[in-house]
């Protein structure tokens, strides 16, 4: 094949076939992507333990099941161990009727197992594995500042080259495990220090701290694909990594890379590379963005309401979209139990379902608070909240989420977290 990237031996040789067909058409998608991009090299992957997009076996997949099983027929695996997104149904904790079961079961995710064992053998790390949120420390695919990845899922792509410095592009499924089989990926744009520079300089001037989700919405829409700089939010998250500032982070990235494409912010004080470069990170001609109240109130109220009945009240809301911190499903516990506590109600109001890795749900059902989020009627589960919503069954129904990525991909509609909690815990005029 003709390529403009230049190669070294040994990945000359993988596309030569010396270390088999499959391989060989591994290293080829590489490089067109690569040559696609105007990468000049490719660049050995540090952090070998992958994160993949495609967690559903969607039965139209028919040539991701394919070449699956001929990566698999040539006993071919990813270099580390594999993460996915989350899995798509959990009967037990997010009911479903017999026609949705039906749907999801014989026509949605109708390859789910196949799918499930094509992945075992390539990789995945193991049966906990399903999540977006693979870098919390519970999950352990945690990726240290400057290593290259091979992964895609845009929420957890922005977090690693924000919070934790690490380099990664917005791969699509695939190439996500291509680079995690080859250990290499093109080198160009988020990888490259040119293209981790700040185009955009966002000033936060806001009274109080602002909705991460809403924030995080405002900049995408605004910067769409490019590197925003954040100025003033330091004010109010501090200049630590701590739980609350990881938990808001991730939030905030989830947003700006679903209501826009942003793979990469820097926050002025708080993350790694903001912190080590300070404003050199930022180009001389960068456009200028100010957020104040206002501006994050006309965003909120440009949101449309999708819903059949536009009038209607939510019957069933969904939180933790990217999935729940364990320190948020706890923080979640205590406002519903004392929220609860004070509008005299036993139950949630709503169908409360919220959405954790499979690792922070099982630290968290082995402690009382799981014993009281569940006396209240809410549910746990690790399931993506966008396979359940993003199907025509589910159209109907009047969902509320504070899931600004939820929103943007599906019918449910957007509420602020102190309004939606006080849905769920049915506070009078709600
Ligand atoms: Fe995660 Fe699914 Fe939301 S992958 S970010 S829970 S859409």
């Amino acid at each position: 094949m003709d390529y403009k990237m230049s190669l070294t031996p040994g990945q000359q040789a993988i596309l030569d076939g010396k270390e088999g067909e499959i391989k060989a058409l591994i290293m080829q998608t590489l490089v067109r992507f690569g040559d696609i991009f105007g990468a000049k090299k490719l660049v050995p992957v540090t952090h070998k333990d992958g994160h993949l997009v495609t967690s559903f076996g969607i039965g139209l997949l028919k040539p991701l099941f394919r070449t699956m099983d001929r990566i698999i027929a040539e006993g071919v695996t990813a270099q580390g161990k594999l993460t996915v997104d989350p899995r798509p149904v959990d009967y037990d904790n997010v009911k479903c009727n017999p026609l949705e079961k039906l749907v999801f079961d014989k026509i949605l995710y109708s390859q789910q197992q196949r799918y499930e064992e094509q992945l075992k053998k390539v990789g995945l790390k193991d049966d906990n594995a399903f999540t977006c949120t693979c870098y919390l420390d519970e999950v352990g695919n945690i990726p240290k500042e400057g290593d290259i990845l091979s992964w895609a899922e845009s929420s957890a792509v922005v977090y690693a080259n924000s919070v934790l410095g690490a380099r990664c592009n917005r791969n699509s499924g695939m190439l996500d495990l291509f680079g995690s089989i080859i250990g290499y990926v093109p080198e160009f744009g988020l990888l490259t220090d040119e293209g981790r520079k700040a185009t955009w300089i966002v000033k936060v001037v806001t009274t109080k701290v602002p909705e991460a989700q809403i924030l995080g919405s405002a900049i995408g829409m605004k910067v769409m694909e490019d590197v925003p700089y954040v100025v003033g939010l330091d004010r109010f998250l501090g200049n630590k990594l701590n739980d609350d500032v990881k938990g808001y982070l991730k939030d905030f990235g989830a947003a700006t890379a679903s209501n826009g494409a942003v793979g990469l912010y820097h926050i002025d004080g708080l993350t790694p590379e903001a912190k080590k470069y300070g404003k050199s990170l930022i180009v001389p001609d960068a456009k200028e963005y100010v957020v104040d109240d206002a501006e994050l109130e006309r965003v909120c109220q440009s949101y449309p309401n999708m819903w059949k009945k536009p009038n209607a009240k939510p019957t069933q809301c969904f939180i933790g979209c990217p999935h729940l911190t364990y320190k948020q499903l706890c923080d979640w516990t205590d406002n519903i139990v004392k929220g609860l506590e004070a509008n005299k109600k036993k139950k949630v109001a709503i169908r409360t379902i919220l959405c954790a890795s499979p690792d922070v749900a099982d630290k968290f059902r082995a402690t009382e608070g799981y014993q009281k989020l569940i006396k209240t009627g809410a549910k746990l589960t690790s399931i993506c909240p966008l396979m359940y919503t993003n199907n025509p069954l589910t159209k109907g129904k009047a969902i509320a989420t504070n899931s600004n990525k939820l929103r943007t991909y599906s019918v449910s509609r957007y509420y602020k977290t102190a309004d939606l909690l006080d849905i769920i815990t049915g506070k009078e005029g709600n």
